[in-house]
């Protein structure tokens, strides 16, 4: 069992603290915060549900302390500010860089060896800016967006056919943002296709949501979602922890593969003890790989913003 960092003890890292815990996945979660005393009540919180959810992993909260998160061999970023109904991801990306830039350096210093996952928005040029930072092989750095946003396609098929949302199968690419691609062609209810199930407008009807899926909970909540972000970021922990070798997408490094080259976006994956363990290529039609391509563009731009702060010269 290992130790596994959260940084950031607000809506989301709570909520992927919480899971871990329940999951019993850890033998220490160390939770830190920048705000005093935040990351240690919420951290003894969770833990005081240890008698009543049966779990046994030490949830400890810090204040800015890594020495702390010593030796853990995961980390999960949530730091960082969070959307407000008007904004878009990308409006996050000076003070968010900042945060994560200086969070991850303090936690490689301490964890040399760990994973990486990147949660913090605008995700695939945070994810970025902490494989930056963490100067480490970029299969061991990556983000979480896909499990979301598949989650959030897989709840609304669920509910358009009135079927378990545990039998839908699904596969979305692209960045975490209004151009992600999910793949209709790559989704099934029970083994049959939902191109059998729904038509072509019922379909384009449950993409549109799914792509505008976190800004309707902005609307609704005045600020971004956590229980679904939190829960699929602690699905990776659980993938790589136990070595499950699951598929999942995940905002992973590109060197070459679907023809992209130097971005993080959004591909299939096989999840591991070693982090990404393989990258999985899909054969596109011309209008997914379009779709993919004019995806990682949008990235690479923002990923240009990124670079012009010029955050990591020496
Ligand atoms: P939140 O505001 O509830 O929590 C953020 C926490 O980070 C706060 O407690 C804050 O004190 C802390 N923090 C700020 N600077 C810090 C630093 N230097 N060191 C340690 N802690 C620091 O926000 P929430 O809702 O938890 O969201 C966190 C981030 O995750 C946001 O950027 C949000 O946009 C993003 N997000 C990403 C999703 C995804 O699918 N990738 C889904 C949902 C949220
Ligand atoms: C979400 O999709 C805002 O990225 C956040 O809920």
């Amino acid at each position: 069992m290992k130790k596994i960092t959260v940084i950031g003890a607000g809506n989301v890292g709570a909520t992927v603290a919480n899971v871990i815990a329940h999951k019993d996945l850890a033998r220490e979660i160390v939770l830190v915060d920048i705000k005093e005393g935040v990351a240690e009540g919420k951290a003894l919180d969770i833990w005081q549900t240890s008698s009543i959810n049966n779990f046994n992993s030490r949830v400890v909260g810090v204040t800015n302390d890594y020495l702390k998160t010593k030796g853990s061999g995961i980390v999960v970023i949530t730091s960082g500010l969070p959307r407000k109904p008007g904004m878009s991801r990308d409006d996050l990306i000076t003070t968010n860089a900042n945060i994560v830039k200086d969070v991850t350096e303090k936690v490689i210093k301490y964890s040399p060896e760990a994973i990486i996952i990147v949660v913090s928005n605008p995700l695939d040029v945070m994810t970025y800016c902490a494989y930056l930072a963490a100067k480490k092989d970029s299969r061991k750095v990556f983000g979480m967006a896909g499990i979301l946003d598949t989650g959030r396609y897989r709840a609304f098929l669920a509910n358009a056919l009135q079927v378990s949302p545990k039998d839908i199968h699904a596969m979305l690419l692209g960045s975490h943002g209004d151009s992600m691609v999910p793949l209709p062609r790559y989704t099934s209810v029970g083994g049959i296709p939902i191109t059998e199930l729904l038509n072509k407008d019922e379909i384009d009807k449950i993409v549109e949501r799914t792509r505008k899926g976190g800004g309707e909970l902005v609307n609704l909540m005045g600020t971004s979602a956590w229980y679904a972000p939190g829960a699929a970021a602690a699905q990776m922990v659980e993938a790589i922890i136990d070595d499950q070798q699951r598929i999942f997408p995940v905002c992973a490094y590109l060197n070459g593969e679907y023809g992209i080259k130097d971005v993080y976006v959004g591909v299939p994956v096989r999840l591991g003890a070693n982090g990404i363990e393989e990258i999985i290529e899909l054969n596109l039609n011309k209008d997914e790989k379009k779709m993919l391509d004019e995806s990682a563009a949008s990235v690479k731009s923002m990923m240009k913003v990124l670079d012009d702060l010029k955050l990591f010269e020496e």
